[in-house]
């Protein structure tokens, strides 16, 4: 059977992989990666980073047979809209293009998770598209946001301030912004010293 391919996997995973090797310390244990989608993420990004422990995970089943298919270990199912992560510690949690995919109340769930299960020290890294002040970064990323309307009027683009303001109040800062090609953002978080609020 054909594997599911993604185009733009393809073109995002070396300049995400910059970002990383910023962001990934020689101490950390395990990463855990929210909507690994086809698993093209894992299965590239997993080996430059030999020592860490890679968890991918997708709420869809579909999804994860095709990660195990590629021989990525420990794929799991994982809806943070409903399920807790796996009961292990985290030093980083990686996503790649889901806020948009995720109604607004599923974002803010994951969120909330983050903030309930990251420790002091432990990172959060958003790529995708963001707008700002509310204006889109780019007239294709308005046509994407479009498009994914079209498809679910609850998807779409988020605004940083909103994934912002919700990611302090988790007790999280944000430490970079990097601006990546075509027209999208990898926003990296650290985890302060902070009791979240349930
Ligand atoms: C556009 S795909 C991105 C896949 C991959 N990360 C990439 O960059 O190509 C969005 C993924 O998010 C997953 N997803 C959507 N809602 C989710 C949720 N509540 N929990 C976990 N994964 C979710 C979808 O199943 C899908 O695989």
């Amino acid at each position: 059977m054909e594997k599911p391919f993604s185009e733009a996997c393809e073109r995002n995973k070396d300049p995400i992989l910059q970002v990383l090797q910023k962001v990934i310390l020689p101490t950390d244990e395990r990463l855990l990666e929210v909507g690994s989608g086809t698993g093209q993420h894992a299965e590239y990004l997993s080996p430059k980073f030999p020592r860490l422990e890679w968890y991918p995970t997708d709420k869809n089943l579909i999804h994860l047979k095709d990660i195990s298919g590629r021989m990525i270990q420990k794929a799991q199912r994982l809806d943070v809209a409903k399920d807790d992560f796996p009961k292990l510690r985290f030093d980083l949690v990686f996503t790649a293009n889901t806020l948009h995919i995720m109604h607004w109340k599923d974002c803010k769930s994951f969120i909330k998770l983050l903030g309930h299960r990251l420790r002091e020290g432990s990172r959060a890294v958003f790529y995708g598209p963001f707008k700002y002040n509310g204006e889109f970064t780019s007239a294709s990323n308005a046509e994407f946001d479009q498009s994914l309307k079209e498809r679910d009027p609850l998807s779409g683009i988020r605004a940083f301030e909103d994934v912002n303001a919700n990611m302090v109040k988790q007790g999280f800062e944000l430490v970079e912004d990097y601006e990546m090609p075509a027209n999208n953002r990898c926003l990296v978080y650290v985890r302060l010293k902070f009791e979240a609020k349930r």
